[in-house]
């Protein structure tokens, strides 16, 4: 696969329509679908629960990118490894044994994530970037669609792509939160590889040229922001 890897989150679809959300994802050419998971306690809405994934996992071949916004993460983990999910990332803020939980998503045979809100630094992941596939940025204060992307947090995404490439790790970078028209060349320079989207794909009247504004965001020159193959 090729990066940019886009991941337009459903928590800006209509839930009651979900079909339909896929549909839109597929067609638009897409690779992940994003599925925001929150409790009401890590962040104050309430989404849905692993079964959402089970339901979505025979419609679609995309993989199921699950982000567990929750306290005690490795409570309900297992349940969306079951359900399909094929990433699973939690919240570093939100347990205290990160590594061990990583671990065991790797363990069960899908691909570990870990997530740092605004406000958490690099430096608190450094010890546990062997053991994850992915890195999600925080680029908004998590719980909401719709908000504005924090510019100093795309610093963070420069940091771990040079972490990553004097380690020798392989870990994919992705951004969320606030990813748009106005954003994608800033979130392209700074090197991630994933980019969420949630608003700007579902309230675009052609999500596909969404995409492709970010796909030719990630042709420009500069440090980050070339596409690579992953
Ligand atoms: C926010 C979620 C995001 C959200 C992004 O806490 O983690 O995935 O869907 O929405 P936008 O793209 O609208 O900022
Ligand atoms: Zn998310």
């Amino acid at each position: 696969m090729e990066t940019p890897i886009i991941a337009p989150s459903v928590l800006s679809a209509d839930f009651s329509d979900m079909r339909s959300a896929l549909s839109r994802i597929a067609s638009s050419g897409a690779q992940w679908v994003h599925l925001d998971v929150m409790d009401g306690h890590f962040v104050p809405e309430i989404t849905f629960g692993r079964k959402m994934a089970a339901d979505l996992r025979p419609l679609t071949s995309l993989s199921l990118d699950v982000h567990l916004m929750t306290e005690r993460p490795e409570r309900i983990a297992p349940a969306f490894l079951e359900s399909g999910a094929d990433w699973v990332t939690f919240h570093l803020e939100a347990c205290v044994h990160a590594h061990r939980l990583a671990r065991s998503i790797r363990d069960s045979g899908a691909k570990s994530g870990v997530s740092i809100v605004p406000s958490t630094p690099v430096s608190a992941l450094e010890e546990m970037l062997d053991c994850v596939d992915l890195v999600l940025v925080m680029t908004v204060d998590p719980g909401f669609g719709g908000q504005a992307l924090i510019p100093s947090c795309l610093d963070k995404v420069r940091r771990l792509v040079e972490i990553r490439a004097s380690r020798g790790l392989d870990f994919l970078i992705s951004v969320d939160g606030g990813v748009n028209r106005s954003t994608f060349e800033a979130v392209a320079r700074s090197g991630a590889d994933v980019l969420v989207m949630g608003s700007a794909f579902f309230a675009s009247p052609d999500p596909a040229a969404e995409i492709a504004a970010v796909r030719a965001a990630y042709g420009l020159d500069g440090e980050g922001g070339r596409p690579r193959r992953v």
